[in-house]
Parts: C-alpha cells; sequence; structure tokens
C-alpha cells in the first residue's frame, strides 16, 4: 500500500506518534513518582501496584493491576493523566478511582505516571508511545463506550464487534446481548455507563447509538469488498483505538479548500467522493480492480 490518500494517512499516524512520544524514563522521575504512588495509590493498588493494596477488596471493580503491561502499554499517557487528574468516570472507567487534580501538580502526575510505566511487565517500550485522536465534534453517544479501553488496552478485536464487516454492506454494531456476554459480571455493580447496559438489556431496547460515519443515501457504499480486498478499517476511518469518542473528520473544509486555491492539491477529505476515486485509482496502478463509473456508485 501507498500512494495519495495511504500516504496521508501514514504521514499522520507518522505525526501522532512524534507528539505522543517522549524520552526514556528518567530514574529521578521514577523515584519521585514511587514516593507519590505510595503515598496517593497503594491504599487501593497496593505497594507493588498489582491492585491489591488494603482497601482493594471493597471495590466490586478491583483497583487496576497497573504492572500487566498486556493492558497497560495499549493505553496513551494521556489517558492516564486524564484518569489520575479526573478520576475514572473522565474515560468511562468506575468513579472508585478518584480524581488527584487537587491533591497532585501537572509534575507529580507525570511523575507518578513514569513510575506506573517503570513497573510494568512485559516493559514499557518506546515503540508503546501513542496519543489519544481527538475528533472535533465527536456526538455524545448514550453510553460513554471508551476504543481506548476495549480495542487498545484490552485488544478486542475490531471484527469482533463489527461482526459483518467481512461479510456485508454494513460493518454492523454489537447488540445489547453481546455486550452483556461481557458486562453481566465486569463493572455493572459500581460503573454507571455499564450499569447502563443492564437497563436496555431490562427492557430488551436497542442501545440508541448515534451514526458517525455516512455517505449520503444516492451512494452505494459495502465493507465486504475492501475488508476482503484488505483495506485496514483505520485507513478509512482514522486509528478509532486511540478514540475516546469516536468521530469523523470529512467534508469541505476551509484549509483545504484554501490549500486548492493556492494550488498545493491536497488529499480530497475523507468520505467525499473525491476520497474514493483517489483511493480507487491508486489501488488499480497496482492491480485492483475498483469501479469508477458512476452507476456502481449511484444506482
Ligand atoms: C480509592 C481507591 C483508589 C485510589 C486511592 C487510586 N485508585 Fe486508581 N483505580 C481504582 C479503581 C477501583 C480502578 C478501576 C476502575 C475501573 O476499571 O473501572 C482504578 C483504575 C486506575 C487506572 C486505570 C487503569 C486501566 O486499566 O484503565 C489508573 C491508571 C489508575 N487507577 C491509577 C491510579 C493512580 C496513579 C493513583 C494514585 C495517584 C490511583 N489510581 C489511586 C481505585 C483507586
Ligand atoms: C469481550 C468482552 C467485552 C465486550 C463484548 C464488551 N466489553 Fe465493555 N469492557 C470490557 C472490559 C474488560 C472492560 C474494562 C473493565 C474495567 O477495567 O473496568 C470494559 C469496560 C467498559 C466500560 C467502561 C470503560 C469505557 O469503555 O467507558 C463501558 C462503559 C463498557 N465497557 C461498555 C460496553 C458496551 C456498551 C459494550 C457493547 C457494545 C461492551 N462494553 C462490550 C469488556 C467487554
Ligand atoms: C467491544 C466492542 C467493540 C470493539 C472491540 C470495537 N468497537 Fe467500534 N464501536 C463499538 C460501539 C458500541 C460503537 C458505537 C458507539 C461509538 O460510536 O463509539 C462503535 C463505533 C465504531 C465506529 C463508528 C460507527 C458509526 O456510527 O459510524 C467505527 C468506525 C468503529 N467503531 C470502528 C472500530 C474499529 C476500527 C475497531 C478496532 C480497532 C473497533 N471499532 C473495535 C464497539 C466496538
Ligand atoms: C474503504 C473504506 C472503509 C474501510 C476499509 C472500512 N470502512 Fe467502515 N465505513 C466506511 C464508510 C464510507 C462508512 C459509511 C457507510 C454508509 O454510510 O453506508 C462506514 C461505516 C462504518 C460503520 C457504521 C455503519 C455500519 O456499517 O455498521 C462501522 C461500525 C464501521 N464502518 C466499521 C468498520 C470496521 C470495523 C472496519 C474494518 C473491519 C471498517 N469499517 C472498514 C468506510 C470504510
Ligand atoms: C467510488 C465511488 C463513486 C464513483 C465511482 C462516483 N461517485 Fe459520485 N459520489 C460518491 C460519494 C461517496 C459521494 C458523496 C460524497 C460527496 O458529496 O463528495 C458522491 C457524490 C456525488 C454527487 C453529489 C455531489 C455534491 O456535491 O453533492 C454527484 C453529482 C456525483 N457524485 C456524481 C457522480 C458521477 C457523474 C460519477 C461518474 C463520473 C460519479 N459520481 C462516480 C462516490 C462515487
Ligand atoms: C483506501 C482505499 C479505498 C477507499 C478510500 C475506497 N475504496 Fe472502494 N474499493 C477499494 C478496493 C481495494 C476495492 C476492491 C477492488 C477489488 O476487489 O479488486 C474497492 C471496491 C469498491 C466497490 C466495488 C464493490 C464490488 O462489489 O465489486 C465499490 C462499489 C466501492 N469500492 C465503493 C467505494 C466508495 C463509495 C468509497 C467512498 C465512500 C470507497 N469505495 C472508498 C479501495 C477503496
Amino acid at each position: 500500500m501507498g500512494g495519495g490518500c495511504l500516504l496521508a494517512v501514514f504521514v499522520l499516524t507518522l505525526a501522532a506518534f512524534r507528539t505522543g512520544a517522549s524520552a526514556a524514563l528518567d530514574p529521578r522521575d521514577v523515584q519521585a513518582g514511587q514516593a507519590l504512588f505510595v503515598r496517593s495509590c497503594a491504599a487501593c493498588h497496593g505497594e507493588s501496584g498489582r491492585g491489591d493494596g488494603s482497601s482493594a477488596a471493597a471495590f466490586a471493580t478491583r483497583p487496576a493491576d497497573l504492572t500487566d503491561g498486556r493492558l497497560m502499554n495499549g493505553l496513551p499517557d494521556e489517558f492516564l493523566r486524564n484518569v489520575i487528574e479526573n478520576g475514572g468516570p473522565a474515560e468511562g472507567l468506575a468513579p472508585t478511582m478518584p480524581p488527584f487534580k487537587a491533591l497532585l501538580s501537572a509534575a507529580q502526575v507525570s511523575q507518578v505516571i513514569t513510575y506506573v510505566r517503570s513497573i510494568s511487565q512485559p516493559p514499557f517500550r518506546e515503540a508503546d508511545h501513542r496519543s489519544v485522536t481527538t475528533v472535533p465534534n465527536a456526538p455524545a453517544q448514550p453510553i460513554f463506550f471508551n476504543h481506548i479501553v476495549h480495542a487498545s488496552s484490552f485488544q478486542i478485536a475490531c471484527q469482533y464487534c463489527h461482526a459483518q464487516a467481512r461479510r456485508g454492506t454494513a460493518a454492523g454494531l454489537p447488540s445489547v446481548e453481546r455486550c452483556m456476554g461481557c458486562h453481566k459480571i465486569i463493572g455493572f455493580q459500581d460503573n454507571p455507563e455499564i450499569a447502563k447496559i443492564h437497563d436496555y438489556a431490562r427492557r430488551g431496547a436497542p442501545i440508541p447509538w448515534i451514526r458517525v460515519f455516512k455517505v449520503p443515501e444516492f451512494t452505494y457504499f459495502s465493507h465486504k469488498p475492501h475488508v476482503r480486498a484488505g483495506v485496514a478499517c483505520q485507513t478509512c476511518h482514522g486509528p478509532i483505538e486511540r478514540m475516546r469518542v469516536v468521530g469523523a473528520e470529512t467534508g469541505r473544509t476551509l484549509g483545504n479548500d484554501l490549500m486548492n486555491l493556492v494550488g498545493l492539491k491536497p488529499p480530497p477529505p475523507p468520505l467525499t467522493m473525491g476520497w474514493c476515486i483517489d483511493c480507487h485509482r491508486d489501488q488499480n496502478r497496482r492491480g485492483a480492480q475498483a469501479p469508477l463509473e458512476c452507476v456502481t456508485c449511484h444506482h
């Protein structure tokens, strides 16, 4: 893969990676962070960070095992900062994780994060750094469902939840029953966002998710040929696993118009016709048979 639109995605990814990167863990910060951790966090998360503090047993949702690199290394620094400063609900987690904004300075929170990174097994590597992607105008959903938690930390496969993507026109959203498969137990006692799932299930009502990505009625789009041709979800949707709230960046933008005006020919914004066509042309140069005829996309 490469060429016009894919190159743009690559450059964006690279830029996001750059801003997420920082220097290697400074031993002085690790030490200062450890002292703060023992004072402020160990009662719940345990001296060792394993989630076995003296008050841990009182919580239905266990304080997280902060040493578990399989879960922690996929979480951006910005996610950890948000949870520590503003409490669990800032990322959809349980309110039993309290906010520390009034107790720790921004610099102290950085030190705590550095310490938490240092106790991770498998170890947190420089390459694990990633950023949170915030898309302007992302809609507020009826349940605060966080892709960072599900797709990046717990690494649940996209198609486990969007199960129609390989064989259908629509990718599909998981049913309440599918959520309940995991959340019958996980989190419902002390996380109000998860309690809402139980509410919908009890009433037999679907969750009224607000639609984000959409092409106009007069256009035909199907997931199946794209997924089968090996086009990654992120190529079209952006880094969903780094979004706390999913949003679509699309439509004509002033920046895009201005660049066109001065002859820079920027790639067209996602979901516009130019975007579909650019990629089809590019793919066809590599031997694919992506349609360019009007009727294929406009019946
Ligand atoms: C009163 C108990 C309590 C204290 C004190 C506490 N936590 Fe927590 N923390 C929790 C609980 C409970 C959760 C799990 C929330 C959930 O999963 O819904 C949690 C979750 C977290 C998470 C999210 C991890 C993940 O897997 O998403 C981070 C990060 C965290 N805590 C860091 C800290 C740090 C750093 C401190 C000290 C500055 C701290 N906590 C103090 C109870 C506590
Ligand atoms: C394969 C298992 C699985 C499925 C399916 C699943 N979840 Fe989760 N979910 C988890 C785990 C694990 C956590 C993390 C629990 C914690 O640390 O507090 C979580 C956390 C959450 C949270 C709190 C953090 C956040 O994301 O805001 C919410 C809300 C949530 N899930 C909603 C849902 C909804 C709605 C569905 C269905 C569309 C769903 N989940 C499907 C496993 C799952
Ligand atoms: C645990 C289930 C779950 C997993 C895993 C999951 N999603 Fe989602 N996804 C949802 C739910 C629920 C929504 C609707 C709420 C929202 O928009 O956040 C959603 C929304 C979306 C949307 C926007 C749909 C619209 O309305 O246009 C896209 C795109 C998407 N997911 C892609 C992905 C990709 C890519 C991955 C893997 C990196 C992924 N999802 C992993 C459950 C999941
Ligand atoms: C070639 C670009 C492209 C790829 C690749 C792609 N999507 Fe989409 N996706 C779209 C477009 C365009 C829409 C809006 C479709 C519409 O309005 O009919 C959409 C809509 C969605 C929606 C909301 C409506 C629905 O179809 O259920 C979800 C969820 C979604 N995509 C998830 C995924 C996941 C998960 C993957 C990877 C397995 C993926 N998409 C791969 C372009 C793409
Ligand atoms: C690969 C798919 C694809 C092909 C091929 C395609 N279109 Fe489109 N077209 C779209 C999409 C997606 C939109 C809606 C997004 C937008 O307005 O840019 C659209 C929008 C349009 C619009 C509305 C534009 C507006 O500003 O509202 C017209 C008119 C149109 N197409 C005509 C054509 C004609 C004529 C052809 C053949 C020369 C063609 N399309 C080929 C995907 C396609
Ligand atoms: C990132 C690249 C990419 C983007 C963006 C993209 N496509 Fe495609 N499209 C492909 C590839 C690859 C194929 C499959 C070609 C093949 O099977 O050889 C394809 C095939 C198709 C087909 C043929 C389906 C069939 O059954 O044969 C349609 C229709 C289509 N795309 C519509 C769209 C529309 C509408 C959009 C924009 C909303 C779009 N595509 C955006 C890469 C893309």
